[in-house]
């Protein structure tokens, strides 16, 4: 690649992409706002938090308003494994415990504290497996999981198995820190968390004393359109939120938000340092990243294109039952399952794989993720459109009646 802007890539060939898979250039690449405010605050003062400086007040105000407000301390990091490794710091520091609950198939990061937490990764290639510290929650698939939509009420087949697996690991002796969870499971294949379900498993941690943190490293600043942060469509309150990628349109910046009083405790005299974490500069970046959202209306437009864009796939999806088995997510962070000859229980890495590429040559970038890697994942720069859409779509329609006719 040697240029990018806005929603797309161009390459060395001056051949142009449209970009569906960026959520860190949140607000689109090159954007030149979120650039002057960069290029004005170095020329101006970077340096680090050992100085005061007001910017830093100002940003922070700013975001922590778009939180509930019991969530209302902040701490900055680089990126989001540093975001997730200091909320796993701060949680077994309030806690003392030493378990963590996490969601089968998560990633949350690349440190060895979190590769330890991503069954994405450590049940994988090159994957130690679990420690005995780490316990995960089946992922409620509602196609594919143990219990599916057809079972009734197969919601609560898994708040019972989690009460369970709570119940049996974690007591006094034994204790449980934090559960971890995205609200829409990304590497987990763009499962959306049914409606209920993190309610209830918050309240089964929280009867163990243990905190719950919602990692929005991809969901947050407004990609799932009808809210800033996806936790808020649960209608819950985590005791940590993480953030990152989007934080800084593609520059290093990401924190950690929690109440008072767990931050109180976190300060026990170890002090917190981060030689760049809430740098001028950085803030700055967020700070425009934040003007840019709001001026060009990203969160609505985000839930406008992309409502859109999943009447289009569901329709689509209706053409072709033998290869789509549902469309997910909410947003712009969007879901298509493939599978083979109509059968939901038979994923279609191989027809994923050969969209992707397919779509490649046709400008359109792509990836597919999930435990079976047959999910197309979409999350596009919040400024796509619905001409960005309709020709994403038409190409797929086109790929899949090729398809139809071999
Ligand atoms: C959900 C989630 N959490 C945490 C991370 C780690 O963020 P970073 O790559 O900035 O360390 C990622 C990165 O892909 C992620 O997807």
């Amino acid at each position: 690649m040697l240029e990018a802007k806005g929603q797309f890539f161009y390459d060395e060939q001056g051949r142009k992409y449209h970009d569906c898979v960026n959520n860190i250039s949140h607000v689109g690449h090159s954007n030149k706002l979120v650039h002057d405010a960069l290029v004005s605050q170095n020329l101006k003062l970077n340096t680090n938090t050992r100085y005061l400086y007001n910017i830093i007040n100002e940003y922070s105000d700013r975001l922590l308003k778009t939180f509930p407000k019991q969530l209302n301390k902040i701490f900055f990091v680089c990126t989001g494994s540093e975001a997730n490794d200091l909320a796993l710091r701060i949680a077994k520091n309030y806690t003392k415990a030493q378990n963590v609950l996490v969601m089968d198939n998560a990633y949350h990061g690349h440190t060895n504290s979190l590769i330890d937490l991503s069954p994405y990764k450590f049940k994988s290639k090159g994957g130690a497996g679990k420690k005995d510290f780490v316990h995960v929650l089946r992922m409620p698939d509602e196609i594919r999981g143990k219990w599916t939509k057809q079972n009734n009420k197969w919601i609560n087949r898994y708040i019972e198995e989690a009460k369970e697996i709570i119940k049996k690991h974690f007591n006094k002796k034994n204790s449980l820190s934090c559960f971890f969870f995205e609200s829409i499971l990304g590497c987990g294949g763009q499962i959306e968390l049914p409606k209920g379900y993190l309610k209830n498993i918050i309240k089964l941690v929280r009867q163990k004393n243990a905190l719950c943190i919602a990692d929005e490293v991809q969901t947050g600043f407004g990609r799932v359109g009808s809210n800033f942060w996806a936790f808020e469509e649960h209608e819950i309150v985590p005791d940590i939120v993480t953030l990152g990628k989007p934080m800084g349109n593609g520059h290093p910046i990401a924190a950690v938000v929690t109440t008072k009083k767990i931050a109180d405790t976190f300060n026990n005299g170890m002090e917190y340092f981060n030689s760049f974490g809430g740098n001028p500069v950085s803030c700055a970046v967020g700070n425009a990243v934040l003007d840019v959202i709001e001026k060009d209306n990203l969160q609505k437009n985000s839930k406008i294109v992309g409502n859109y864009f999943l009447k289009n796939l569901r329709n689509i999806q209706k053409k072709f039952p033998n290869y789509i088995s549902k469309i997910s997510g909410k947003g712009l962070f969007i879901g298509i399952d493939l599978i083979i000859n109509g059968n939901f229980l038979l994923p279609n890495p191989k027809l994923a794989t050969k969209l992707i590429n397919s779509l490649r040559l046709k400008g359109i970038l792509l990836s597919t993720d999930g435990p079976y890697n047959n999910v197309i994942k979409i999350k596009p720069p919040l400024v796509f459109n619905k001409d960005n859409v309709n020709f994403v779509c038409s190409e797929i329609y086109k790929f899949l009646i090729d398809e139809d006719k071999k």
